[in-house]
C-alpha cells in the first residue's frame, strides 16, 4: 500500500513535551512544573455567562466573524489597553484560540516556499504550523546574553528573496522574556525596509511583571503590516474554552476569515459569551491572578538561583527558564532523571528549539506550596549532581 501521509506532515516531528507528560502520568506524587496552562479555574462569573448562554438557547452557529457584541467589546478593550482601534466589522475575527489564529495567519498568507523568520526558543507549534501551511520556518537563535530578545541584525542576516513574514511571540513561551520597546522598534525597522508581514502572538500580553507590554501594531507604521493574535486562555484561565482572536487590516482579515469560514465556521458560541463576560467584568480576576503568579515567580527564580540553577529573570508569561549547565547533564537527561529520581516534571529546553538546549522550562502556574516542595526536591537533586 502507498504511504498516504502527506510529506509536509511527515516533516513535522512529534512534540517533545508530550513524552514527559506521558511518563509523568504513570507516576504517583509527581509535582508538575511542566504544564503550560493556568492552574486557576475560570472565574465564576465567566463560567456563569457560558452556562447562561446555553440555557438561553445560544446553541447555534454565530456569524463567521464571531458575535458582534464580543467584537465590539474587544475593539474597546484593545483601544483601552493600547490606544489602537480595530473596526469590529472588518478588522476583528474570533477564533478557536490562538492555535487557530496562528493556523489562519499562515494559511492565508503563505505560498509554497515562502519563508517565515521564527526566533527561538519558542512555542512548540510555531515551526510545525508554518510547515503545515506550506511555508518554511527560518529560525534565529536568541540567547540569555540578550535576555532572550531577538535582535534586528539576527533577522537581517537570514532574510532572502523568499522571506515573507516575521513571527514574534512576546512575552515568550518558554523563556518568559519580554521585548523592550527599543528592540521592537528595531524589528519594525526591518519589517518596513524589507516589506515584511509581522505576525505578533501576544497571548501573554496581560501577564507581565514590573514592565510594560508593547503591543506591536502600535509602533509607527506597523498597524498595516501586522497580524495581531490574542487570546483568553492565559489571562482569564480559559484554556478549555478554546477562544481567541485576530486583529488585522481589512484585506488580511478578510483572507483569514475566508479560511476560517470554510474550516471552522465559527468559534464555539458558549465560549464567545463567556469571553464577552471576561472582557466586561474580568479585569479584577486578571489582576488577582497576575499578582499570584508574580509571587510564585519570585519564589521560583530566587529558589532556582540559590540551588545553582542560574535563572534569567522572566518578566512575563508564567515560565522560568533556568540553565542546568552546572549539573553537566543535557536538558533531556536532566528532565528525565529529575522526574525519575525526585518526581518533579519540567520540560527540556531543546523541545522549544536548538537554542533552548542546556535549559529547562519550569512553569509556575502551579500552587505556591507545590513550587516550594519542587524546589526542595530540585535542591536535593542539584546537590547530588552538582
Ligand atoms: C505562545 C503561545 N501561543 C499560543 C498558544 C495557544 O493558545 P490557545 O489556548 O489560545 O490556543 C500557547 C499555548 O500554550 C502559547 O504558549
Amino acid at each position: 500500500m502507498r504511504d498516504f501521509v502527506a510529506k509536509k506532515v511527515q516533516a513535522v516531528p512529534p512534540s517533545g513535551i508530550r513524552r514527559f507528560f506521558d511518563i509523568a502520568a504513570t507516576m504517583d506524587d509527581v509535582i508538575s512544573l511542566g504544564i503550560g496552562e493556568p492552574d486557576f479555574a475560570t472565574p465564576p462569573s465567566i463560567v456563569r455567562a457560558g452556562i447562561d448562554s446555553l440555557e438561553s438557547g445560544a446553541t447555534h452557529y454565530t456569524s463567521n466573524s464571531g458575535i458582534v457584541e464580543l467584537r465590539e467589546a474587544l475593539s474597546d478593550h484593545l483601544f483601552g489597553l493600547y490606544g489602537v482601534r480595530y473596526d469590529p466589522a472588518t478588522e476583528l475575527l474570533i477564533t478557536v484560540g490562538v492555535s487557530e489564529a496562528l493556523y489562519l495567519a499562515f494559511a492565508a498568507t503563505l505560498d509554497h516556499g515562502d519563508e517565515v523568520v521564527v526566533p527561538e526558543p519558542c512555542f512548540v507549534a510555531y515551526n510545525p504550523e508554518v510547515i503545515l501551511a506550506g511555508g518554511t520556518p527560518v529560525n534565529v537563535c536568541t540567547t540569555v546574553e540578550d535576555n532572550f530578545q531577538v535582535r534586528a541584525d539576527m533577522v537581517r542576516e537570514v532574510l532572502t528573496a523568499n522571506t515573507k513574514a516575521i513571527l514574534i511571540g512576546y512575552p515568550n513561551n518558554p523563556t518568559g522574556a519580554v521585548m523592550s520597546r527599543e528592540r521592537l522598534m528595531d524589528i519594525a525597522g526591518v519589517a518596513e525596509e524589507n516589506d515584511l508581514l509581522v505576525i505578533s502572538d501576544e497571548i501573554y500580553d496581560r501577564l507581565v511583571y514590573g514592565t510594560e507590554h508593547v503591543c506591536f501594531p502600535t509602533l509607527p507604521g506597523m498597524r498595516q503590516r501586522t497580524i495581531l493574535l490574542g487570546g483568553f486562555s492565559k489571562a482569564y484561565a480559559m484554556t478549555g474554552w478554546r477562544i481567541g482572536y485576530i486583529a488585522a487590516p481589512p484585506p488580511l482579515l478578510a483572507a483569514m476569515r475566508k479560511v476560517h469560514q470554510y474550516t471552522i465556521m465559527s468559534a464555539p458560541t458558549i465560549a464567545q459569551y463567556a469571553a464577552l463576560e471576561a472582557l466586561r467584568h474580568g479585569e479584577e480576576a486578571v489582576q488577582e491572578m497576575r499578582a499570584r503568579y508574580d509571587r510564585r515567580r519570585r519564589l521560583i527564580v530566587d529558589g532556582l538561583n540559590s540551588i545553582g540553577l542560574t535563572c534569567f529573570e522572566p518578566k512575563g508569561a508564567f515560565y522560568a527558564f533556568p540553565s542546568i549547565a552546572a549539573t553537566g547533564m543535557t536538558d533531556e537527561e536532566f528532565s528525565e532523571r529529575l522526574l525519575m529520581e525526585e518526581k518533579v516534571a519540567c520540560v527540556p529546553g531543546s523541545a522549544f528549539g536548538a537554542s533552548g538546549a542546556g535549559h529547562v522550562r519550569c512553569s509556575y502556574a502551579t500552587a505556591y506550596s507545590q513550587i516550594e516542595q519542587a524546589l526542595e526536591r530540585m535542591a536535593r537533586f542539584a546537590q547530588r549532581h552538582g
